[in-house]
């Protein structure tokens, strides 16, 4: 090893999120909307996923156009301006290019000023998946303030005919901004993978063969081996994330598990046993499943409706396609 010596990154003591902002489509549907593809009913679905209502971007409510809608929330209520913003994390499976990447065109559209900026792949757990990053950046020296993005358009990936996936599916964007703070804020990171699992929740066919079918690549679902592994599994990894910040159920506020099913969602606090003070989302019956997008704007719900407050600790976990899973405690900005 030469003698030389290098420098290395010196990152702030902690990490906290300074700033969150969603943005939702402006097209309401309702189940009514739904059911007759699917040969289906508003109570089966209610009953079965707890969604009322979805909502689907318009041609205009772009991936690009979305993101920089919650982004622009996100950035100004963390009190900084686009130029402080160093890196953006987008986290998205839905965005049609695979290159360039829309982070890049993302940050460009703020007014970033050439930031780092790429995208991931994390699917559902992709919010969880990029704030744990963004959280180590600030503290490992390598990004000030990282504006992490989970965004997507997925009804531009579901098949309206399938019965598994029409009426779960949703798009959305929501935006977090973390940056140094003087006190612990973002817990460890508890997360993983499951490869074995890949099948249950997978695009029917590669850009190739969607050529030969004329359709974009359908996202589809083994929806009961998910709903079984999502609601025991993760309330192990929900309880390791708190455990390993050093939390303890009834010091909890908020609990903002990623809205795929009402009743995993419930599963989920059930065995949490949260006290009855500690707020549940269930952003879900209004925005169906957003992937990516659901935790921030579902805890963006909570703030506007008084539910969680600017202090309060909540624990976040997400999981989904891969199989993946990201859970962590943060205070809430
Ligand atoms: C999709 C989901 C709501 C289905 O609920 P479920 O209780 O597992 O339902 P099942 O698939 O076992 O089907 C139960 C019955 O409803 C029927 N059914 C399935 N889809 C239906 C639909 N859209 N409308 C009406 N009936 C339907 C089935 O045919 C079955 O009928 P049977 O009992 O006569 O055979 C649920 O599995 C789920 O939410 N899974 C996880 C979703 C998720 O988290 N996805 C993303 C991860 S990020």
């Amino acid at each position: 090893m030469t003698s030389v010596q290098i420098k290395e990154p010196q990152g702030a003591a902690h990490a906290r999120i300074l700033g969150i902002g969603g943005y939702s489509p402006s097209r309401v549907i309702p189940n009514s909307e739904i059911v007759d593809n699917i040969d289906s009913s508003d109570e089966w679905i209610q009953t079965r996923s707890g969604i009322r209502e979805r909502r689907w971007a318009t041609p205009e409510e772009t991936v690009q156009m979305m993101s920089v809608s919650a982004a622009r929330k996100a950035i100004e209520r963390s009190g900084l301006e686009p130029q402080q913003i160093d890196c953006v994390i987008a986290s998205t499976v839905s965005h049609l290019l695979q290159t360039p990447s829309v982070a890049t065109t993302i940050a460009t559209e703020l007014g970033c000023e050439q930031p780092a900026a790429f995208d991931i792949s994390a699917a559902c757990a992709g919010f969880c998946t990029a704030l744990a990053m963004a959280s180590d950046l600030v503290r490992g020296g390598s990004a000030k303030h990282v504006l992490v993005i989970g965004v997507e358009r997925l009804s531009d990936l579901t098949d309206p005919f399938d019965r598994g996936t029409a009426f779960i599916f949703a798009d959305g964007a929501g935006a977090a901004v973390v940056g140094p703070s003087d006190a612990p804020a973002i817990g460890p990171v508890v997360w993983g993978s499951d490869g074995a699992q890949a099948d249950l929740i997978r695009q029917k066919e590669d850009w190739r063969d969607a050529l030969l079918t004329g359709h974009l690549p359908a996202i589809v679902m083994d929806g009961n081996p998910v709903f079984r592994w999502a609601s025991f599994e993760m309330a192990k990894v929900a309880h390791e994330a708190l455990e390993r910040a050093g939390i303890t159920p009834d010091q909890l506020d908020v609990f903002v598990p990623h809205q795929a099913n009402g009743r995993i969602v419930d599963a989920l606090a059930r065995s949490m046993k949260l006290p009855e003070r500690v707020k549940v989302a269930r952003d879900i019956e209004y925005l169906g499943n957003t992937s990516a997008a659901s935790i921030p704007l579902a805890l963006e719900r909570m703030l506007e409706e008084g539910e969680a407050k600017s202090g309060d600790l909540a624990l976040f976990i997400a999981f989904g396609a891969g199989l993946v899973y990201a859970a962590q405690v943060a205070v809430v900005p």
